[in-house]
């Protein structure tokens, strides 16, 4: 196990470093915006057992803290913590630069940055879209253009964490479809364009996630409006069941190592989301059915 190193990356300038030693360089290195809670947490245990130096990155160093605390305890594996908020391009920009000084290479960049949403499109307002776009879309749109070019070096891979919401546009989901949608768009973008560069551009699109607060996590946006009970549920009260969140990390790395273009999980949906793609109508009733 090799030291837990912190590093600030958006405030103070970057402390001189010496550059990274060979076997630095021969080992795999993996970024991960969002690594210090929930999907981004069980991601970065993932790709250090899987023998990648991992880089977590989030906007708290105590959060960043206690997930290499979880790391060191639960999985025998450790993580550099850089802080930054990746909706700023100047904190992209010295995230980046920080990966190079510490490591000199990147092979792998997962996105796990994103925020859901509850409520009725009626009272949906711009700047709460605003804010679930810069979440789900703007800071994974930064930090792969701040990384593309050791990406391209390395001829890496990008995950991007998506949701069933940027696939199917299901009810009392507030903003997420829309942002999600967004994020779908923009990675499949991204995939055609860079692969020229040899850079590969996968989305992997979970449905609900298992985890201790799923249920409790929008009660907040729930309470005083006119939606129904169950759209604080995971999903917004789908019926489709928890996904395991060390099920979802190990098809984010099996994304990444056979270049996969897009990922849905659980798989079977992927029939159900191509079936309601080619007739809208029976589209429509099955989300009904699959929401109600
Ligand atoms: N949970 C689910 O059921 C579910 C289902 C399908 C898809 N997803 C997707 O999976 C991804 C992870 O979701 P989650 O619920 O596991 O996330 P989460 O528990 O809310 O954790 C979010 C992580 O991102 C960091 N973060 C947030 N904004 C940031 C910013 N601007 N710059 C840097 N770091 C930032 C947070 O740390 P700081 O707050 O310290 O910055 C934290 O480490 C999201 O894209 C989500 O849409 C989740």
């Amino acid at each position: 196990m090799s030291d837990i190193t912190n590093s600030n990356a958006s405030t103070t300038e970057l402390p001189p470093q010496s550059p990274p030693d060979q076997s630095t360089r021969d080992q795999p290195t993996a970024l991960i915006p969002g690594g210090s809670a929930g999907l981004g947490l069980v991601v970065a245990a993932t790709f250090a057992q899987a023998g990648y130096r991992v880089i977590i990155v989030g906007r708290s160093q105590d959060r960043l803290d206690d997930a290499v605390e979880q790391l060191r305890q639960q999985h025998n594996a450790t993580a550099i913590t850089l802080v930054g908020d990746m909706t700023n391009r100047d904190d992209c920009q010295q995230i980046a630069q920080a990966v190079g000084q510490r490591c000199g290479r990147l092979d792998v960049l997962v996105n796990c940055i994103g925020v859901s949403d509850r409520g009725l499109v009626g009272e949906l307002t711009a700047a709460r879209v605003h804010e679930l776009i810069d979440q789900n879309v703007v800071a994974t749109l930064l930090c792969c253009q701040a990384m593309l070019p050791m990406l391209e070096s390395s001829r890496g891979s990008i995950v991007n964490i998506g949701s069933l919401a940027g696939k199917v546009g299901a009810r009392y989901l507030g903003g997420y479809n829309t942002a999600k949608h967004a994020l779908t768009g923009l990675t499949q973008q991204m995939r055609l364009e860079w692969r020229d560069k040899g850079v590969h551009v996968g989305l992997v699109s979970p449905g609900p996630i298992r985890r201790d607060d799923a249920g409790t996590r929008y009660q907040h946006q729930t309470g005083n409006s006119a939606l129904p009970g169950k759209a604080s549920q995971p999903g917004g009260g789908t019926k489709v069941k928890g996904i395991e969140p060390q099920r979802v990390a190990t098809a984010v790395l099996n994304c990444a190592r056979n270049r996969k273009p897009d990922v849905i999980l659980p798989g079977y949906l992927r029939l159900l989301i191509v079936v309601g793609n080619a007739l809208p109508r029976l589209g429509d009733w099955l989300l009904l059915k699959f929401t109600s």
